[in-house]
């Protein structure tokens, strides 16, 4: 029986192909011929819910959904949502810098009091909160600027957890102890330890959902846009289409942090390189 039900699970790599193809279409991840065991992993546990018999049933069932939910719950099962606080941390280091520049500019009357940073592919809320750490830690009048923080993912799943803003003792490790103390509150200390991000920092982040292959609802300028570890899924071509319009929604000396595992080096762009994964609109 056991090996009956497995049987019925089993993803062809014709299935793969048609999964695949409208992954690649309503969100740009590319899955190489090596991801059908994968997906077929994450999968299965979707058919099991549903009740379904096998892929062929799946992939009618996502067809005939006019809702868009089993897509949305398609997408959750397959992203890769890998996070952590203060990930690849010399970018928070240079932010810091950024800020205080901004901070001497707004001082001298030669720029507003303004800040709009974009979280792309934030996750579970991680890289949008250390964001929001150092813009409170950084700019001591914060509460008196115009500022914000986008943080927007396709999956409703890590978007949920990001909102929450719950991490348990082991995620907040890369905080420093003296921020964490500022910026956390310790709402459980047994089984384990829970911490949760307090109202200063929730009141400059906005979550929303946002596949960054449709349309963009907001109009920018940003003064930053943290796209990391998201592309590194698409094609050249997507990419090339994707740092495009976010050159166009940052302002100018805007600036674009991307993964440590990416580069813009294969593609046609126009940001002026600073150094490696940091790139600024001319
Ligand atoms: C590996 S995580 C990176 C999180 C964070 N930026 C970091 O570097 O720690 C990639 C995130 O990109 C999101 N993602 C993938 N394709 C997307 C799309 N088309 N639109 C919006 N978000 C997408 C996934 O849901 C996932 O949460």
């Amino acid at each position: 029986m056991a090996s009956a039900v497995l049987q019925s699970m089993e993803l062809t790599e014709s299935q793969f192909s048609e999964i695949r193809a409208l992954v690649k279409t309503t969100c740009g991840i590319s899955l190489g011929d090596e991801k059908l065991q994968l997906v077929k992993a994450r999968l299965n546990k979707r058919l099991r819910t549903l009740g379904l018999a096998d892929y062929d049933e799946y992939i009618n069932f996502l067809r005939c959904d006019r809702t868009g939910n089993e897509l949305t719950a398609m997408l959750d099962a397959i992203s890769t949502n890998l996070t952590s606080f203060f990930r690849e941390a010399d970018h928070f280091d240079y932010l810091e810098q950024m800020l205080k520049r901004k901070i001497a500019e707004a001082a001298n009357g030669k720029s507003p009091k303004r800040l709009r940073i974009w979280s792309a592919g934030c996750s579970s809320g991680e890289e949008p909160y250390s964001i929001a750490i150092v813009a409170c830690n950084s700019v001591p009048d914060l509460k008196s600027w115009d500022a914000a923080v986008l943080a927007t993912d396709l999956s409703t799943r890590v978007l949920e957890k990001a909102t929450e803003g719950v991490y348990s003792d082991e995620r907040v490790k890369t905080v420093n102890p003296q921020l964490r103390s500022r910026y956390f509150e310790c709402i459980q200390t047994r089984p384990d330890r829970l911490y949760r991000v307090n109202d200063t920092l929730r009141s400059f982040v906005h979550f929303s959902r946002l596949n960054l292959m449709g349309d963009w609802p907001m109009r920018g300028p940003f003064d930053v846009i943290f796209c990391r570890n998201v592309m590194i899924y698409f094609d050249k071509a997507t990419q090339g289409r994707l740092v495009e319009r976010f050159r166009e929604l940052l302002a100018p000396g805007g600036t674009l942090f991307i993964g440590h595992s990416e580069s813009l080096t294969s593609l046609k762009h126009q940001f002026r390189y600073v150094q490696p994964t940091v790139y600024e609109k001319a």
